[in-house]
């Protein structure tokens, strides 16, 4: 039987930075459902669908091919034969994401593919709903969040670092807006599972938060 960890928690409270580094600490492998949303976004996006229109929405996610993969350990989405990781952390992909993730349709898509993943591996997965819809009997579940401010901080950070200019009143105000569009969608809502441990990083640094969970891990499992 694999063993899985479930991470679930707001746009930018370094989930993916830290389900990484707790995978590759536990020799787990990590899965971000995120940038399966997003290959889904991108897809809607170039093919020109307006995801306010339901029926084209639902019509046209059906075509998406999507699939993962891992090259030296890190996961690469394809659509069809098309390798599209490099495209999918553009904020207007994200947008998308945030609006067709609402879709039962889209979610019930990449449903099977998430959960086949972690049927076959030992998994680090996070996203919105891994602890409450996806995998309800994870091993460990593990709800991480920080405060507005410091995930708009930290994104603020990550993007200058890059050389992208931008202003961080604007990026705190997406944040609190793609946090009310998460937890208050009809299907599949964010929201902290009953069994999940709470971890705020709001005053911690990445190593501590990733000492925190192997440490949460090891009382759980191997105990
Ligand atoms: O974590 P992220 O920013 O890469 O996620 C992109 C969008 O996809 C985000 O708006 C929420 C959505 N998402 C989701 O609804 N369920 C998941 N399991 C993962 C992401």
């Amino acid at each position: 039987m694999s063993c899985n960890i479930a991470i679930d928690g707001p746009a930018g409270a370094g989930k993916s930075t830290i389900a990484k580094k707790v995978a590759k600490e536990l020799s787990f492998i990590y899965v971000d459902t995120g940038a399966m949303y997003r290959a889904m976004a991108y897809y809607l996006l170039k093919n020109n669908v307006n995801a306010e229109d339901i029926r084209e929405l639902e019509e046209k996610c059906e075509g998406a091919d999507i699939s993962i993969c891992y090259q030296d350990g890190e996961q690469q989405v394809f659509l069809g034969e098309e390798n599209v990781t490099a495209y999918l952390r553009a904020e207007e992909v994200g947008r998308m994401a945030s609006v067709s993730s609402a879709n039962g349709k889209v979610r019930e898509k990449l449903l099977s593919l998430q959960r086949n993943l972690a049927a076959q591996h030992d998994v680090v997965m996070d996203g919105r709903d891994i602890g409450t819809t996806i995998l309800p009997n994870a091993d460990v579940k593990i709800y991480l969040t920080a405060s507005a401010d410091k995930r708009a901080k930290r994104r603020y950070l990550e993007l200058t670092e890059k050389g992208e200019t931008c202003d961080i009143e604007e990026i705190r105000q997406d944040i609190i807006e793609r946090d009310e569009r998460d937890m208050h969608r009809e299907v599949s809502p964010l929201r902290q599972a009953e069994d999940a441990v709470l971890v705020d990083s709001s005053q911690m640094n990445i190593e501590e938060v990733k000492d925190a969970i192997v440490g949460i891990y090891k009382e759980k499992v191997k105990h």
